[in-house]
């Protein structure tokens, strides 16, 4: 059992190992580290919550039992679920959070108990506390489900434009102000109850519009969003529960959710603000659907294995740039190898990794990390992008919309202004797919059609092998 001082004492321990593991996380060196430091902290965290002062007897076993069947669910969870799959599982996640967040609010106001000895001043902070908790986890919830369903295309990814939208979120707003002041005012739980529940519907609503205006090419900015949301939701819960850990980690949270939404505002050039506000990326022609045919513009130069291999073997500078396609088929082993072959024949090898590339923040470095490709060859888009002109071939594994030169040539295009990595500078290009399909953002991609750009056609995997063999031989 932990007694206030140790439990006190355990809390600033955890909040530091916190502080470690985001540091930790920044960089792939150090991610594995990062991890343990975020396990062990949140061990401590849980073992000085459930045995702390608290919780008394009576309710641990409730606790443990909640425990047991949360951890399984989320042990198979994240044990079956696909590296692709990943985002709409963490929305999922996000979405449990906004819930948590709801229900402790409901159950702290219902429960005169959780109030006593809450007066003058301090009753009202409490109360509002309860409201603004509310509001933050409802708008999470909702919003979160939404983003779960459009990733995981339950849900069709096309921005819904309400006639007059951004007025009636205003109105939406003014509502949750007017019922905020009756809800302070309230003398009873029963008179409070009335303004709560407008407050819980309209925020719901909220959260659903809010995602439902977002067009899909956006929706990565928006789970990052979301999960800055979840994280002022639990320091909302935090407050609630004079839980000062879970306050300080879902500041943690919700601050350095903002800063990867606003990192990823840079790199798909939205703009910050109107993320905060919603419905953004709406502005431009709604995307085509991802992974339909595109519009044949113009001629294709196909090229086949033997011959990838016979320029690599000729080039003595290579960029890879890997996308989604590459996390589909699998393909990062092999990679690697062909990697490793080329570097000892000599070649400056280097892989450039687009700040969206893939599905999710990270997709590209997580699967080069798996299959052991050396840290020091993997660059950040701003920091190759200049390279390019002096590179004497570029291959494109499964990436599409991050290497559209439309982004920057054509202004009417859905990704205009999103910054890409300009393969298209380097004396030659090798585009692998499977077919001519556009990409996320369904449009079309120049690049496909330019005189120095080959398209080696198949799955990536597949192909790869081909190439390494004849590599080798
Ligand atoms: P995409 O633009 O989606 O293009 C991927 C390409 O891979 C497709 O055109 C597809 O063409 C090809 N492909 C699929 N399976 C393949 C296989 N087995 N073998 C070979 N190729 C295969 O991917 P990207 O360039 O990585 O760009 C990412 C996009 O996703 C951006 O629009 C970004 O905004 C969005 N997004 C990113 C995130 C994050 S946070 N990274 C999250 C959600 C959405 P074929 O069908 O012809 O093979």
């Amino acid at each position: 059992m932990f007694t206030t001082e140790l439990a006190t004492v355990s809390y600033i321990g955890a909040t530091i190992l916190f502080i470690l593991s985001l540091g930790g996380l920044s960089n792939q060196q150090t991610a594995l580290r990062g991890n343990l430091y975020g396990m062990i902290g949140m061990t401590i965290a849980v073992l000085a919550t459930v045995f702390g002062p608290q919780v008394t007897g009576a309710g641990i076993p409730w606790i443990i039992g909640a425990m047991l069947i949360g951890g399984s669910i989320g042990l198979y969870a994240a044990r079956t679920v696909q590296m692709t799959q990943m985002p709409e599982l963490v929305a999922l996640m996000h979405s449990m959070v906004g819930l948590a967040a709801m229900l402790v609010g409901f159950s702290t106001f219902m429960d005169p108990e959780a109030s006593k000895g809450f007066v003058g001043a301090a009753r009202s902070i409490h109360e509002m506390e309860i409201y603004i908790g509310i509001l933050i986890g409802a708008v999470t919830f909702s919003g979160s489900i939404v983003a779960f369903g459009k990733l995981s295309g339950r849900i069709g990814g096309n921005p819904l434009l309400l006639p007059g939208r951004h007025w009636l979120n205003l109105v939406g707003l003014l509502v949750v102000i007017w019922f905020g002041r009756e809800f302070m005012n309230a003398h009873s739980i029963t008179d409070g109850v009335m303004p709560l529940m407008v407050m819980t519907v309209i925020a719901l609503l909220f959260g659903v519009h809010m995602v439902m205006a977002i067009g899909g090419a956006d929706m990565p900015v928006v789970v990052s969003m979301l999960n800055s949301y979840s994280g002022w939701a639990a320091a909302a819960t935090g407050f609630m529960l004079s839980n000062d850990l879970l306050i300080v980690t879902g500041a943690l949270v919700g601050s350095s959710g903002a800063i990867l939404s606003y990192i990823m505002c840079k790199a798909m050039a939205r703009s910050f603000i109107s993320v905060i506000a919603g419905g953004f990326g709406t502005a431009s022609a709604a995307p085509a659907p991802a992974g339909g045919p595109a519009q044949p513009a113009g001629e294709v130069f196909p090229i086949n294995a033997s011959e990838t291999a016979e320029l690599m073997r000729e080039a003595k500078s290579v960029i890879i740039v890997p996308g989604y396609g590459m996390a589909v088929a699998q393909a990062q082993h092999t990679v690697n190898e062909i990697t490793k072959l080329l570097r000892q024949k000599g070649v400056n090898v280097r892989f450039g990794i687009h700040p969206v590339a893939g599905r999710m923040p990270g997709h590209m470095n997580v699967l080069l990390a798996e299959a052991k490709v050396p840290y020091d060859i993997v660059f950040e888009m701003d920091e190759l992008n200049d390279d390019f002109p002096k590179t004497d071939l570029v291959m494109v594994i499964g990436a599409n919309d991050i290497v559209n030169p439309g982004a920057q040539d054509d202004p009417n295009s859905p990704i205009a202004g999103m910054p890409v990595l300009e393969v298209w500078k380097a004396k030659t290009s090798i585009v692998m797919k499977r077919s001519m399909a556009s990409g996320y953002a369904g449009v079309d991609n120049p690049l496909f059609y330019k005189d120095n750009n080959r398209m080696l056609f198949g799955d990536a995997k597949k192909m790869l092998d081909e190439v390494l063999t004849a590599l080798k031989a």
